[in-house]
């Protein structure tokens, strides 16, 4: 495709907003995906880069390196790229005219990374590639591989002189995707091992809910508003509620969440990142290291739940056959005696100055009623002596609800008088939703990740003591689980077992049905 069909083609969509974000061109680099024929990379990576690149973010020439295993020439990588544009991008295409320019720039390079002893074959092809194309030795190696790829593949990366720190010819990064570790052990012999070639400042490691804009927004809301953020502590929050429900069960992949399960799979990243948001102090900067101190501050001050607290705080489930689908246990790669969990709920406290005695309930599950992600923050009741004394309705506790997805929306509910002679209240609700707000595309998490990983801008990633802080407690869990009961069973479509509403003991409130929001 000539330059001058790409310029034609990008010209329209070059002055959108976000543009003091556009990587110039001696600032861009190569774009090396392991693992670039899976899943990952068809479904999230590949569309991402697309839409940065069709907003004018990314330069004209964006080097994309594909490495994997099969045998595969330039161009049948190129029309399988488009074919997954064409399923999978959020603003349509693949079709070739928006396409082909893309593609352009896309190289194929087979290598059984499992196998091959080193990667200075990978080394000498980039290097010639970016002579030729005239582009910098700035490279953003992205693992889209299983976990056990990372070390190796990190170590080789090391051997093959692809990852020099800080040296001269220009920036190396890698991003890697969850999962990091299985257990706290795992995670430091991870980060220890990544360690010994990478700096922290060249490792991302992707917790993709970071890169949703209304995870974002949770920043926004609390340091941007001053009538908010000097209630978010004791005094005010009665409890919150942070909810990650599914209605897909584990589809194909039981081999996969058989050794994972609930815990591992969502609340060691997703939730507890969500909670850390919620919950941290006011950063000094907003930058990487402040922010992820913050983050890092809260998970130390959870106390541990052991073999004694375990049944008062955290309770498993897993869906058993209903609705015309399978029960967990007969899917396909899951062991017909497993205890793994596809839903957990946890009540978890936060002891420090601003949390200390609010509950932080947590739950996240398959096969659940309703998909949504939101997290809900309980207000303490008012006094309730004028209403008592009158025989009237009882206020409601106000809550604050950020719902993540889907129907993206902030919402604030408060107790109001009806119309009439009567003096009666009724709970009413404040909505914020971004579709109305805004009438605006919501950018893809993966899209702002690989912009901020290709930028450098490492906030929205989890540092090595962040993860190992986060596995400090799943891990506390799994050892108490080893002298607990069984999960408890639940129907596929209903809210989990019941079992997780006595996580409530002595607190005001229950689960709530995503269907209030
Ligand atoms: C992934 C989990 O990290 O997050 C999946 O491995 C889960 O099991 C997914 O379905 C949920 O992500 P999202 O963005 O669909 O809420």
């Amino acid at each position: 495709m000539t330059d001058h069909l790409i310029a034609a083609f990008r010209e329209t969509v070059e002055e959108r907003d976000g543009h003091q974000f556009r990587i110039p061109p001696e600032k861009m680099g190569t774009i090396v995906i392991f693992g670039a024929t899976g899943d990952l990379a068809g479904r999230k990576l590949i569309p991402a880069i697309y839409n940065l690149w069709r907003a004018g973010l990314l330069p004209d020439k964006a080097n994309v390196v594909g490495v994997a295993r099969r045998e595969k020439s330039h161009d049948t990588y190129r029309q399988d790229m488009c074919e997954a544009l064409k399923t999978h991008s959020r603003t349509g295409h693949g079709d070739d005219d928006a396409c082909l320019p893309f593609v352009s720039n896309f190289f194929y390079y087979q290598n059984n990374f499992a196998e091959e002893p080193d990667l200075r074959g990978l080394a000498e092809y980039l290097h010639e590639l970016e002579e030729e194309r005239g582009m910098p030795h700035n490279r953003l190696f992205y693992l889209s591989t299983g976990p056990e790829f990372f070390a190796p593949i990190i170590q080789k990366l090391g051997a093959a002189g692809l990852v020099n720190r800080g040296g001269g010819a220009g920036w190396s990064r890698v991003v890697i995707e969850k999962p990091f570790g299985h257990d706290l052990d795992s995670a430091v012999a991870l980060n220890a091992s990544i360690g010994e070639v990478l700096g922290e400042d060249q490792i991302f490691r992707i917790d993709h809910y970071l890169g949703k804009e209304t995870v974002q927004n949770i920043f926004a809301f609390r340091f941007g508003n001053a009538i908010f953020e000097p209630l978010f502590n004791q005094k005010y929050v009665d409890h919150v509620q942070i909810t990650v429900a599914e209605t897909l069960g584990v589809e194909g992949r039981g081999d996969f969440y058989d050794a994972t399960g609930a815990l591992r799979d969502v609340v060691q990243n997703h939730a507890l990142q969500l909670m850390c948001l919620v919950a941290m102090e006011p950063p000094a900067e907003f930058g990487g290291d402040d922010i992820r101190g913050e983050k890092v501050k809260v998970l130390r001050s959870v106390p541990l739940p052991d073999r004694d607290t375990i049944a008062d705080t955290v309770v498993r489930g897993q869906y058993t056959e209903g609705g015309g689908e399978l029960g967990y246990l007969s899917e396909e790669g899951v062991d017909p005696n497993s205890h793994t969990e596809t839903y957990v709920a946890l009540r978890l406290t936060i002891d420090n100055w601003r949390w200390a005695g609010v509950p932080f309930f947590i739950r996240t599950g398959k096969r659940l009623k309703k998909r949504g992600t939101e997290i809900a923050i309980q207000f303490k009741q008012p006094p309730t002596h004028y209403f008592k004394k009158l025989g009237l309705r009882m206020p409601e506790a106000n809550v604050l609800v950020f719902r993540i997805q889907p129907d993206e929306a902030i919402s604030l509910s408060f107790n109001a008088k009806p119309p009439g002679m009567d003096f009666q209240i009724e709970p009413v609700n404040m909505d914020f939703r971004y579709g109305h707000a805004f009438q605006k595309d919501m950018p893809d998490a993966y899209e702002r990740l690989l912009l901020d990983a290709l930028r450098g801008d490492s906030t929205l990633f989890t540092r090595a003591d962040e993860i190992e802080a986060a596995w400090r407690l799943v891990s506390a869990i799994h050892e108490a689980w080893k002298h607990a009961p069984a999960p408890e069973l639940y129907r596929p479509g209903s809210w989990g077992p019941n079992a997780a509403e006595r996580l409530f003991h002595g607190c005001e409130g229950r689960w709530r049905a995503l269907e209030d929001a």
